[in-house]
């Protein structure tokens, strides 16, 4: 199987489309201001989120920067966007700097493609935004030091929707093994706790004492799990090829840790593609999404 990480981000979209919590959309959709709207969405992959705020009406006059540092990503969003728009009845120009302008009687959405590591484009002091999103990016991030610097790009009286942040609980049934289930959970929770580049199994739950920390007032919170089954022994949309890649990280993060016998490793990834090939494979994942109000340190 090939494994791409623009093709899993693309099969995330209607995992995550269900997984989002709609108590915490509806506080962000009754807070937005009216008139035109600053976006920042930083970590934001091939702009699987833009599209989805397009798709849901959230988007009437805005300028959307969507940021990322991995050059594919960036390259698939400045292909696969305009084309999208074009498909759905949007009137698509490119403009000057990387830039698309996306409109119809209703929406007039300026969008810009930054590859940028985040950090890099906070130290440019980019004008701040109404509105910053980080969706399935937080929980990648050392923490609270990230948090703080990425706060600093809302301005006064800004929102932050902060979505999909996993939560310590990732469930794969039926059961294989009890015991090497259990072992092979808790080391790949391990794997997200002691990457060099950061990173938390728990962070769902850290963000209540993170944000209060850095005095950001959380207006609306709930769980945004990820909940993938077949349905008469079939995946909806693309959730196959989506449970397949969620192996693949188990494969890329749990390979060479002494602990889990490789071989052991081998024949339960094995089973596990099995009950995916045969619609058995259930996956849950739990993670939540914030959406606060930064009053500054
Ligand atoms: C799990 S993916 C989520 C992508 C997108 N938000 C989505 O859900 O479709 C995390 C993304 O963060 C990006 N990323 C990681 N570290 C970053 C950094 N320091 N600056 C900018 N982007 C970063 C990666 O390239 C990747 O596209």
């Amino acid at each position: 199987m090939e494994y791409s990480f623009s093709h899993y981000l693309l099969s995330k979209q209607s995992v995550d489309d269900r997984a989002l919590n709609q108590h915490v959309y509806q506080h962000l959709q009754a807070s937005l201001p009216q008139g035109p709207l600053r976006i920042i969405e930083v970590g934001a992959g091939i702009g699987s989120m833009l599209i989805r705020l397009l798709k849901w009406g959230l988007l009437g006059q805005a300028e959307y920067i969507l940021v990322d540092e991995m050059p594919e990503n960036i390259a698939y969003a400045a292909g696969w966007i305009p084309g999208w728009a074009g498909e759905n009845g949007l009137q698509v120009k490119p403009s000057p700097g990387n830039c698309l302008r996306l409109t119809n009687s209703k929406m007039d959405v300026l969008v810009r493609l930054e590859c940028a590591d985040v950090f890099d484009f906070i130290r440019r002091a980019p004008q701040p935004a109404d509105l910053l999103i980080a969706h399935a990016f937080l929980d990648l991030l050392p923490m609270p030091e990230s948090l703080r610097e990425l706060l600093s790009l809302v301005k006064t009286d800004g929102l932050a929707w902060l979505t999909i942040n996993f939560d310590g609980v990732s469930t794969l049934e039926p059961v294989i093994d009890p015991v090497l289930d259990a072992a092979i959970e808790q080391r790949y929770h391990r794997s997200m706790d002691t990457r060099p580049s950061g990173g938390d199994s728990q962070a769902g739950r850290h963000l209540f004492g993170h944000l209060s920390g850095l005095n950001a007032k959380i207006q609306a919170a709930g769980a945004s799990d990820w909940v993938v089954h077949a349905i008469d022994g079939k995946y909806l949309a693309d959730e196959a090829y989506f449970l397949q890649f969620i192996l693949h990280f188990y494969e890329q993060s749990l390979s060479g840790q002494p602990e889990i016998e490789p071989r052991a490793l081998a024949d339960w990834l094995t089973k596990r593609r099995a009950q995916i090939t045969r619609g058995e494979l259930v996956y849950i994942a739990h993670q939540m999404d914030f959406l606060v109000k930064p009053l500054g340190v």
